[in-house]
């Protein structure tokens, strides 16, 4: 076998691969908006109310999301807080790690880094596709992530709101959880802009300086001006 052959038929294993892994489920869009501050105060409450009983995001604190949100601390506190918590300390949860083995036959892991490592598509479609399986422990299943010892924690709010509401507030708390992923992301994408902007003034501005200096330079030889 010739070598552009060898690379090809690599090239074409490694795709099947990837293939037959991303259609295995399909996800749905979760279309958030981490401009969005309303969504991520919203997430940022549902999270506070059906996630941190179970999932730390430690890499999180709580006057950070205060900062980040818009939000006073004096209103983190009081929304968003558990009792005797400072506003510095990090995002953990109350939950012992026995306990967690023993009743979930698993921890439950730290959700700082998740938005990173499986996108906001995926977890936005894992939490909406809980189905009853009575032989599971909690008498539910998941068809994102296939007998997830996570129970379905959000169907009190699924049984309260309409499709369209219950759709809004998942995407509304992976919204913060992309946001918790990467909290410079908000500064990043807006500070871009203005970075390319003055890339682009710039631009103009040497390749004027080029002109002027090249004007000087004539069939590679420098001759002074008359
Ligand atoms: C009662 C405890 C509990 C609550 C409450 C809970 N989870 Fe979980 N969660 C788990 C457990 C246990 C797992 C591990 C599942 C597994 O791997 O089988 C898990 C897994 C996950 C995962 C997958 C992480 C990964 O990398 O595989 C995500 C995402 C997640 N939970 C999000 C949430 C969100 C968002 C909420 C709030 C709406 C929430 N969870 C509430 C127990 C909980």
């Amino acid at each position: 076998m010739n070598l552009t052959l060898k690379i090809i038929v690599t090239f074409a294993a490694l795709l099947s691969i990837n293939s037959f892994a991303a259609s295995k489920v399909h996800l749905d869009h979760a279309n958030t908006d981490i401009f969005d501050e309303a969504s991520l105060q919203n997430g940022a409450k549902l999270f506070m109310n059906y996630c941190s009983g179970c999932h730390s995001i430690s890499f999180m604190r709580y006057n950070r999301i205060a900062k980040d949100l818009g939000l006073s601390e004096e209103q983190v506190a009081k929304n968003l807080m558990f009792a005797g918590k400072k506003t510095g300390e990090a995002i953990t949860t109350a939950m012992p790690n026995d306990g967690a083995s023993n009743w979930f036959g698993g921890v439950p892991p730290d959700l700082s880094l998740v938005a990173r490592s499986k996108g906001t598509d995926w977890i936005y479609t894992y939490l909406r596709s809980f189905y009853p399986d009575e032989s599971r422990i909690f008498g539910v299943n998941n068809k994102v992530l296939i007998n997830a010892s996570m129970p379905d924690v959000l169907w009190s709010l699924r049984e309260n709101q309409s499709e369209a509401e219950f759709d809004n507030s998942v995407r509304d708390i992976t919204n913060f959880l992309d946001y918790v992923g990467e909290p410079a992301k908000l500064i990043r994408l807006k500070l871009g802009k203005w970075v390319l902007l003055f890339l682009g003034i710039l631009f103009i501005l040497v390749y004027m300086l080029k002109k002027e200096y090249w004007k000087d330079v004539k069939y590679g030889v420098w001759r002074p001006r008359d």
